[in-house]
């Protein structure tokens, strides 16, 4: 399965950032990665919940855009998901202040050991500030690459979750 997607939100003066999360889930109800919440794009997805997905294949020449509203999974749903990870993982997540400014290389590994010595040989629980967004789609392109750049794009679009789709071709 594809799992590294693009993910595009926008803060509260409509100002766009961008970068790579991994899908973990996805179903008639949406597509979840997983993130700490109080990183900018945690952030900006409580600000402004309304956030685009972007995957890419190049060999077969293919994109496709979802976007749609978010919003954050059920305590339990990520709690279900926080305890399949790794346990270097799990105290990880404790660790990290995602992209607040680092000191060094040491400070960080030094946060996971402070961590990995408080949890010692219990599990780790998940911490209340790293969790998983769901979008749910309202609308999706499908892009693939034809001769002479006259490429096939289809996109999918409803108004809300539960609508029937409607189709649409669009010039490249
Ligand atoms: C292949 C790849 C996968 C990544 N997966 C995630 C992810 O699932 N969740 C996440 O929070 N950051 C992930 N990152 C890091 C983000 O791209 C980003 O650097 C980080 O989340 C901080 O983003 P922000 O400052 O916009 O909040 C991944 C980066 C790469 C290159």
């Amino acid at each position: 399965m594809a799992n590294a997607m693009t993910l595009a939100t926008a803060d509260a003066d409509g100002r766009p950032s961008a970068r790579i999360v991994l899908l973990k889930d996805f179903d008639s109800s949406g597509f979840v990665f997983y993130t700490n919440c109080d990183s900018p794009k945690g952030q900006e997805l409580t600000i402004n919940p309304f956030a685009s997905l972007n995957f890419y294949w190049k060999s077969s020449q293919r994109q496709v855009r979802i976007e749609g509203p978010i919003g954050r999974v059920s305590d339990q749903e990520a709690d279900e998901y926080f305890a399949t990870r790794p346990r270097g993982s799990q105290l990880g997540a404790w660790a990290s202040r995602q992209s607040q400014p680092l000191a060094s290389r040491q400070s960080l590994i030094d946060e996971v050991d402070r961590f990995d010595k408080e949890y010692g040989n219990s599990s780790v629980p998940r911490p209340p500030f790293w969790s998983g967004f769901r979008l749910m789609p309202l609308f999706v392109e499908f892009w693939q690459a034809g001769e002479f750049r006259l490429h096939d794009r289809f996109g999918f679009s409803r108004s809300a979750e539960g609508d029937a789709w409607a189709t649409t071709r669009m010039y490249p």
